[in-house]
């Protein structure tokens, strides 16, 4: 117990998502998180069922695109232990990928799935995911240490300021040019004040979630400058049924990002959602004089060049996929 009413709000959110948590660990619950078309199934990749049941994230972090380094790739959040295996597949070392938690039950809960994913998996080996007690808020690794930070559906749960300080950890244990693969449910409008001061909700991923716009500028202000939205889809119907402080229904989202963190920030971010830009001029057009756009081809191109080419009659450009490949030319 303490008098200091700050410090009880953070023991009360630690509360509720230790509850949440451990339960989620002693108990499968399909009810958590979770969206639908299933994990990523890979050759040779035999995944545990009970880790299958523990599938609580809300999209796929698991690029290999992302994985050309070999500095460790840092889980944050491991729930039943899924994509650290699925990080792992492509890994294959001991200490390739980290995976950090601070619920205890959690943690033995992952560990025994790779227990179980090394019997049924001839290539892998638990040692490759070493299994860490820390919180997203203080990450136990070293600065510059990790080339790839990955988290599914964990840092929707925290409030602003808990979330300011996961991203800020996040950028300062990425080496530069290394990679932040998130997973979340955002809102398309803010959620009301009594749902987002329900901590068992904001833990189950319901409340806590935040606009598009916001969760945006929370990753550039804590200094990653290129960011690329991978998917984008319906996530979970909240009905004023089922929730009576809504007034009308809310469709969250789920939003999958890849984040680069660059030598540099500058004042707005480089965002890419999909959208192309195609030269229709004759032969080639050097955009800066080094990016060249040759007529008919489209490139992609960032949010922020989508809508100055657009405005040039020379230009076509096309309208968001929210499947973005990477960083384009511009
Ligand atoms: C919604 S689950 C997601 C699990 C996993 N990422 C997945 O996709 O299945 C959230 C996970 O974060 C863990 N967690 C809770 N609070 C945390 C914190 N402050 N720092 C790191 N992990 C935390 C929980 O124990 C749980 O394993």
């Amino acid at each position: 117990m303490t008098d200091d009413p700050l410090a009880a709000e953070v023991a009360a959110r630690r509360g509720a998502l230790h509850d949440v948590y451990a339960q989620a660990a002693l108990e499968p619950d399909t009810s958590l998180c979770c969206v639908d078309g299933g994990a990523w199934t890979l050759p040779d990749l035999v995944i545990p069922p009970r880790m299958l049941e523990m599938n609580y994230g809300c999209g796929s972090t698991v690029h290999p695109t992302d994985l050309t380094g070999s500095r460790p790739i840092l889980y944050v959040g491991v729930g039943g232990g899924l994509e650290a295996l699925q990080f792992a597949y492509f890994r294959r070392r001991p200490g390739g990928v980290i995976a950090v938690d601070p619920v205890a039950e959690m943690r033995d809960a992952a560990q025994a799935n790779l227990i179980e994913a090394e019997r049924l998996n001839p290539w892998f080996r638990r040692d490759f995911v070493q299994i860490v007690d820390g919180r997203a808020e203080e990450l136990p690794v070293d600065a510059g240490s990790v080339e790839v930070v990955a988290q599914n559906c964990l840092f929707n749960v925290f409030v602003a300021g808990d979330l300011a300080k996961a991203l800020s950890e996040v950028v300062r244990v990425l080496k530069v040019g290394g990679r932040f693969s998130t997973s979340d449910p955002i809102t398309p409008r803010p959620i009301p004040q009594a749902l987002r001061d329900d901590n068992t909700l904001r833990a189950r991923c319901v409340s806590g979630c935040v606009t598009y716009d916001e969760y945006l500028a929370a990753l550039h202000r804590a200094g990653l400058q290129q960011l690329v939205v991978r998917a984008r889809r319906p996530y979970r119907l909240l009905t004023p049924a089922e929730f009576k402080a809504l007034d009308r229904e809310l469709m969250l989202e789920s939003l999958e990002l890849l984040a680069i963190k660059g030598p540099r920030v500058e004042a707005a971010p480089d965002v890419y959602t999909g959208r192309c830009a195609t030269f229709v001029g004759k032969g080639t057009w050097y955009r800066d004089d080094k990016f060249p756009f040759q007529s008919g081809t489209p490139m992609q191109v960032s949010d922020r060049v989508a809508a100055e080419l657009g405005a040039r009659p020379d230009f076509r450009v096309s309208a968001p996929t929210w499947h973005a490949r990477g960083p384009g030319c511009c």
